[in-house]
C-alpha cells in the first residue's frame, strides 16, 4: 500500500502556483483559455517536448485555426500537417473528435464529457477541463508521476491503473486548493524544468522542504521504471509494383506496424534473430523491422491483393507520410532489379 499524507500542502500549493508564476515559459497554447488550441496542445504533448512541439502546433494552427476548420479538412491534410509526429493515429481522431465536436452545440467542459470524444483519454480530458474551463481535476503526465512519486516517496508502479490511482488522488487534491488551470500546469512545468530524470536541480525547487525523497536520498530511485516491451523482429517482404510513375498501396490489414494506413503491399512473419536478406532496416515503436523489397513487373495476377490503389509521389507526400514507406520506395527504386 501506497500512502500519503496531506499535512503542509495548502501552504505549498500556494508556493508552487506563485514559483510557476514567476517562472513558467510563454507558450503558445497558453495565451488564453480557448479549449481548442489547449486540446490540440495537449496532444502533440504526449508525443514530445515542449520545444519540438512548438513549431508543429503553430504550423497547425495556421491551417485549422478552430475546431469547424478542423472538422471540415480532408484527412490527408491533416495527416500533413502532422507529419514528423508521428502516432497517426492521433491525427486521425483529432480529426474525428473535431467532427464530433462540430456536431455538438458548444465544446463540451467536463471532463466526464470530454472522455465521450475520440482519442480523449483521461489525462486529455482533465488537461482541457482544468486548463479550459477551471474543472476541479488533476492531471497526471509523466512529469507529474516524478513529481509527486519523490515529493511522496511513492513507489509506485504508475503504469499499473490501480497503483497510479494514488497518483490521481494526490492531483485532485491539489486541484481543489489553487486555481486547477494554474496547479496543474505548475507541477508539469516543475517536473520538465525542476524535477527533470536525471539531474534534478532541488535547490531551486518549491517543494524542497516537504520532499521525501529529497529528505531520504531516493531522488535516483523515483519515480519505479517501467518494464520496457520487448522490441520484436520482423522480417517485411515488400512487393513494390510501379505503373506511369504510380505506386500500389493496400490497406494495411497484414502486418502488426502502420495499422489500417496505406502500405505496399506483402507480407511479414516474426522472426526470432535478424533474418539473413533484408535491404535496410527501420524501428517503429518496439518493431524491429527488416526490410526486404521485391520490384515486380506491373501486371499482377490479383489473386492475393484484390483491391491495389495506385499513388503518385506526390499523392505520397499527402497520403503516405510515413518515412518507412518513403525509404522503402527510394532504396527499392535504387538498385533493384525488377522480378
Ligand atoms: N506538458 C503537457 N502539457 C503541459 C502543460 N500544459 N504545461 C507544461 N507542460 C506540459
Amino acid at each position: 500500500m501506497s500512502s500519503w499524507s496531506p499535512k503542509g500542502t495548502t501552504l505549498e500549493a500556494k508556493k508552487l502556483v506563485d514559483w510557476y508564476r514567476e517562472n513558467s515559459r510563454p507558450l503558445p497554447w497558453r495565451k488564453n483559455r480557448n479549449p481548442y488550441p489547449i486540446w490540440i496542445s495537449e496532444i502533440m504533448l504526449q508525443q514530445t517536448t515542449v520545444k519540438a512541439v512548438i513549431p508543429y502546433f503553430t504550423n497547425f494552427m495556421k491551417r485549422f485555426p478552430d475546431v469547424e476548420s478542423l472538422a471540415e479538412a480532408r484527412i490527408e491534410d491533416v495527416y500533413e500537417r502532422w507529419a514528423g509526429l508521428g502516432y497517426y493515429s492521433r491525427a486521425r481522431n483529432i480529426h474525428k473528435a473535431a467532427q464530433e465536436i462540430n456536431a455538438l452545440s458548444r465544446f463540451p467542459r467536463k471532463h466526464q464529457q470530454l472522455l465521450q470524444l475520440s482519442g480523449f483519454g483521461d489525462y486529455t480530458a482533465r488537461a482541457v477541463s482544468s486548463q479550459a474551463f477551471g474543472e476541479a481535476v488533476g492531471v497526471v503526465d509523466g512529469n507529474v508521476i516524478r513529481v509527486f512519486s519523490r515529493r511522496f516517496g511513492l513507489a509506485v508502479e504508475h503504469w499499473k491503473t490501480k497503483e497510479k490511482r494514488v497518483l490521481q488522488d494526490i492531483a485532485d487534491h491539489y486541484a481543489q486548493l489553487q486555481k486547477p488551470s494554474e496547479i496543474n500546469q505548475a507541477f508539469m512545468e516543475l517536473g520538465a524544468t525542476i524535477c527533470s530524470v536525471q539531474s534534478p536541480t532541488c535547490l531551486l525547487c518549491p517543494l524542497k522542504r516537504n520532499c521525501i525523497a529529497l529528505k531520504e536520498d531516493r531522488i535516483a530511485e523515483l519515480p519505479l521504471k517501467k518494464p520496457k516491451r520487448p522490441t520484436e523482429i520482423w522480417h517485411w517482404n515488400v512487393d513494390l509494383f510501379e505503373k506511369d510513375g504510380k505506386f500500389a498501396f493496400v490497406k494495411n490489414e497484414y502486418a502488426p506496424f502502420l495499422k489500417k494506413q496505406w502500405i505496399l503491399p506483402g507480407s511479414v512473419s516474426q522472426k526470432k534473430t535478424v533474418p539473413k536478406r533484408f535491404d535496410f532496416q527501420h524501428a517503429i515503436t518496439h518493431h524491429k523491422i527488416f526490410v526486404e523489397i521485391t520490384r515486380r513487373k506491373s501486371k499482377f495476377d490479383g489473386a492475393k491483393f484484390a483491391d491495389l490503389t495506385w499513388f503518385s509521389r506526390k499523392q505520397l507526400k499527402e497520403k503516405v507520410p510515413f518515412s518507412l514507406i518513403q525509404k522503402t520506395i527510394d532504396i527499392g527504386l535504387g538498385d533493384k532489379k525488377t522480378r
